[in-house]
């Protein structure tokens, strides 16, 4: 696609608007104008303190223009302005041009309550924000809606977070086989799979370490979770392992939340759910993705339906306090009926949390976008997202958090429902950036948090080696310990002698 920007106008925002028209979209400098090549020209200018944005496009021998003003309401938001104004352009332009209307308007964020959640602390009332949403954001009333009931039950659930709040990401990246959507990093290859007993090794080191850590500044672990991959493809006396060196690292502490993520049904036996339950884990994922068996097989899980059924029950007897089950919507395969016999099967359930996904395409999932698997409009994903949104809150369900990726079918977000209470605490705190989260393991991203996120909050990161293999050679998390200490170092915690258990 050809883009040609004007102005002092962020020419990323601008592409991923782009590619709500056109999925997949590239920008490569050197393209030349010619059929099928879709063309946009952007400028935005300002006078006194109202900014005025233009968008011409052209596709297919058509064209489409668009200019919107916006006026200064805010002096700290001068960056805002001239972005909205930009933002309302372009979807107008593009908009008209392929006769489609993207149902989160301008927003192209991953946290699309993060805008309603700030409006609230503002002090607009709800509907005020919904009615902002809707007229300065082009975000469709459904969404807005979603949007501030998930910003309005994260600020219930949350309350007041205290600085030294925070919570522990364990990351397992490795699983029984790759499904064929799958674009998360993990390892799969019996090769592969054969780093697991020296990764275990490893991550009990970096937990004795971490935990040290978190005693000697005295800080209040939240919630605890394992996440993958599949945690629960571990053996159980390497699950007993970690577990053990975890809680003693604890001292004592008792999280609120406490998620072994587990998710595939193939990996999850009795007695690993036994051990689980033994160390405290009190929320697991069985995750089906469809109840459809054609769908099923299609993304390659390797595991039937059935064996999501027998696994769940399995759970349920064995005294696990909250069970999510994942279930993706516009899956190749799957269409309105498929899916929505999917939500009524798991409704009929009664998990603590269900998880509605949309269908993103990555490039290194085994589908591809060439696949043209997703167009614009996302077929029936449209149609299944709203499905699982009505059904699950006439059931009971609440939406209590949310986010957004880059190439899902058409656009749509994944939602985060449970039944009131039962909550997955820590899916708010790291995608609200409410507190500090201290990752270990290959691929985890630990993050800290000075602040609060919706006041723009001061956020340090530190990355962890990507795959397995890096994080086993680097050693030790040595990285990991300096970022620690030189976030939380001034912060008044308990006496060093505390940190005894530090290797
Ligand atoms: C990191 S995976 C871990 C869960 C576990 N390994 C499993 O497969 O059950 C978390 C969830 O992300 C979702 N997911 C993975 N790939 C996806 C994709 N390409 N599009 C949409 N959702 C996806 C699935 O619902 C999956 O259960
Ligand atoms: S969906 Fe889950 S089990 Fe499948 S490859 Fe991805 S992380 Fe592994």
């Amino acid at each position: 696609m050809i883009l040609h920007i004007e102005g002092d106008i962020n020419r990323y925002y601008v592409q991923t608007l782009c590619m709500v028209f056109f999925p997949g979209a590239s920008f490569p400098s050197f393209e030349q104008p010619g059929p099928g090549v879709p063309e946009l020209s952007v400028s935005l200018t300002s006078e006194g303190e109202v900014f005025r944005a233009c968008a011409e496009a052209a596709y297919e021998g058509r064209t489409a223009r668009a200019e919107k003003e916006r006026a200064l309401s805010d002096p700290s938001s001068v960056e805002r302005c001239g972005k909205q104004a930009v933002g309302e352009a372009v979807i107008a332009a593009l908009g008209e041009l392929m006769e489609y209307r993207p149902s989160w308007g301008i927003l192209t964020g991953v946290r699309p309550a993060k805008v309603a959640t700030e409006l609230l602390k503002k002090g607009l009332s709800k509907t005020r924000v919904r009615k902002t949403l809707v007229m300065d954001y082009m975000v469709f009333p459904k969404k807005a809606v979603l949007a501030t009931d998930v910003a309005l039950n994260e600020q219930r659930i949350v309350g007041r977070p205290d600085p030294r709040d925070c919570s522990i990401y364990v990351s397992i990246p490795f699983c029984p086989t790759r499904c064929a959507y799958c674009s998360f990093v993990s390892y799969t290859s019996k090769r592969l799979l054969s780093l697991i007993p020296d990764y275990v090794d490893r991550l009990c080191a970096d937990i004795v370490r971490i935990c040290g850590e978190i005693r000697s500044y005295g800080l209040n672990v939240k919630t605890v979770y394992f996440g993958g991959g599949t945690p629960t493809v571990l053996e159980p006396e390497q699950i007993v392992r970690i577990l053990s060196v975890l809680r003693e690292g604890l001292g004592g502490a008792e999280p609120e939340e406490f998620t072994f993520e587990s998710g595939r049904p193939d990996t999850i036996t009795r007695e690993k759910l036994d051990i689980l339950r033994s160390f405290g884990v009190d929320r697991i994922s069985v995750n089906p993705q469809t109840l459809c068996p054609e769908v099923l097989e299609g993304i390659g899980r390797h595991h039937t339906v059935d064996d999501f059924f027998r696994v769940y029950e399995l759970a349920s007897d064995a005294g696990i306090g909250t069970i999510n089950t994942d279930l993706i919507a516009g899956l190749p395969g799957d269409n309105f009926t498929r899916f929505s016999q999917s939500v009524d099967g798991i409704i009929a359930l009664h998990p603590g949390n269900v998880t509605v996904h949309t269908f993103c395409i990555k490039r290194s999932s085994q589908f591809r976008q060439t696949d043209n698997l997703y167009s614009m409009r996302g077929g029936d994903a449209g149609k299944c997202v709203d499905y699982s949104q009505i059904k699950l809150r006439q059931a009971g369900y609440i939406p209590y958090y949310m986010y957004r990726q880059k190439n899902t079918v058409g656009n749509y977000e994944n939602v985060g429902f449970s039944v009131p209470g039962r909550e997955g605490r820590y899916n708010i705190y790291m995608m609200e950036e409410i507190h500090s989260i201290i990752a270990v393991g290959a691929g985890a991203v630990a993050k800290f948090v000075r602040g609060d996120a919706a006041d723009g909050a001061a956020i340090k990161r530190y990355y962890n080696p990507k795959y397995p293999y890096e994080y086993l050679s680097r050693g030790t998390c040595d990285g990991l310990i300096d970022a620690i200490r030189g976030f939380y170092s001034g912060f008044a915690g308990p006496a060093a002698e505390d940190c005894s258990n530090e290797t």
